[in-house]
């Protein structure tokens, strides 16, 4: 049972959400924007709750049977230490190449992928020292991996919790030839292009009201990451694993479009968790979606710039006709989709 104190925390969470979702509905996702980030007194509390929440209510509950330590930050650590530390990067390389020899898929302009494997093996080890895993975690709130030795973390909020975050408005970011922090405030001026081997999107893209912003962000993650860098993405649902899936492939779909190869995935109780590895062949990436077959007039298939979630999609049932967003009232209330749920049990 929740306590009236999770109760407050999410009605907090909760009418955030509403309140962007209705803006964007009234004044559309530019204007709604500019509304939302200049209510820095709103963002402030929603960050105060929000690392509560996380950090005292939901890090146990996210647990496969018999594991109790297996929430969204740790599955991530696990994937990167996998990844980085255990051979992962190399058999990912190692598998992009025998995709593209036995397709003969040409390499792009990305570079071969021949060419760059002895500099990129063991790149995080050179003898016995170890170079940190650059982590860019976005709407990171209050640095969950900032504890972590293994990580240089760049941890970036719209509205950071701890000065151990900078803020940074990831949407209107600007990506340069390198990472610029401002002197005088914890601010994130620029970050740089292909300079991170990780990036972390821990339940950020169900915050944009529109799909449009969400695919926006994963662009920019693309050109942030370094060629086989990996893309987190974790996003709520407590439904069982089918139930999501068309939604979850269309994402694997404009992602690979982008250039990224999904390498895990795994659904826990009330979260998918992904993992993107950016090709460096962004043909091989591609070739994913040529043998895929789609139903027709499918909303979720037709843009490859979109990202949706299950909010953005109502069936009028009356004409059968699919249509684009429009948040209803009682979708609004269940503006974060289950996250609510999570701390209700
Ligand atoms: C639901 S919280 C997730 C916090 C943390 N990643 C976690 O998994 O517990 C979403 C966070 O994304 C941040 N956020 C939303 N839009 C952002 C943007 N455009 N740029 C940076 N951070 C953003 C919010 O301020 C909020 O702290």
């Amino acid at each position: 049972m929740a306590s009236d104190q999770h109760k407050q925390l999410a009605t907090i969470i909760k009418e955030t959400h509403s309140r962007l979702r209705n803006d964007c509905r009234i004044y559309g996702p530019k204007e709604a924007w500019n509304r939302h980030v200049a209510r820095t007194d709103d963002l402030q509390k929603y960050a105060v709750s929000m690392q509560e929440l996380a950090t005292a209510h939901w890090d146990n509950i996210n647990l496969k049977p018999k594991e109790n330590t297996y929430c969204r930050i740790s599955w991530i650590k696990n994937r990167c230490y996998e990844y980085f530390m255990n051979g992962g990067k190399e058999k990912f390389i190692e598998r992009e190449i025998n995709i593209a020899k036995k397709n003969n898929i040409n390499s792009n302009e990305n570079s071969s992928v021949l060419n760059v494997i002895p500099e990129l093996t063991n790149e995080h080890h050179d003898g016995d020292i170890f170079k940190q895993i650059k982590l860019l975690d976005v709407g990171s709130c209050y640095n969950p991996f900032g504890d972590d030795d293994n990580f240089d973390v760049t941890a970036v909020d719209l509205a950071p919790y701890s000065d151990r975050v900078l803020q940074c408005d990831f949407l209107n970011v600007i990506i340069g030839s390198m990472t610029i922090i401002s002197n005088d405030t914890p601010t994130i001026l620029e970050l740089g292009r292909d300079s991170f081997d990780v990036c972390v999107f821990s339940l950020l893209l169900e915050y944009f009201p529109c799909p449009e912003q969400r695919y926006l962000c994963c662009e920019k993650a693309y050109n942030l990451l370094k060629n086989n860098g990996i893309l987190f993405i974790i996003t709520p649902d407590s439904k069982h694993v089918g139930a999501n899936a068309k939604i979850m492939k269309s994402w694997r779909f404009v992602l690979a479009k982008l250039g990224f190869m999904r390498i895990y995935y795994e659904k826990l109780r009330h979260i998918h968790c992904m993992c993107f590895r950016k090709c460096i062949n962004k043909n091989v990436a591609l070739r994913w979606t040529m043998l895929q077959t789609f139903p027709s007039n499918d909303i979720l298939f037709e843009s490859i710039t979109k990202i949706y979630i299950p909010q953005d999609i109502q069936i009028d049932k009356t004409c059968e006709k699919k249509s684009d967003i429009t948040y209803e009232a009682e979708e609004l209330l269940n503006g974060f989709l289950e996250l609510p749920q999570v701390i209700n049990e």
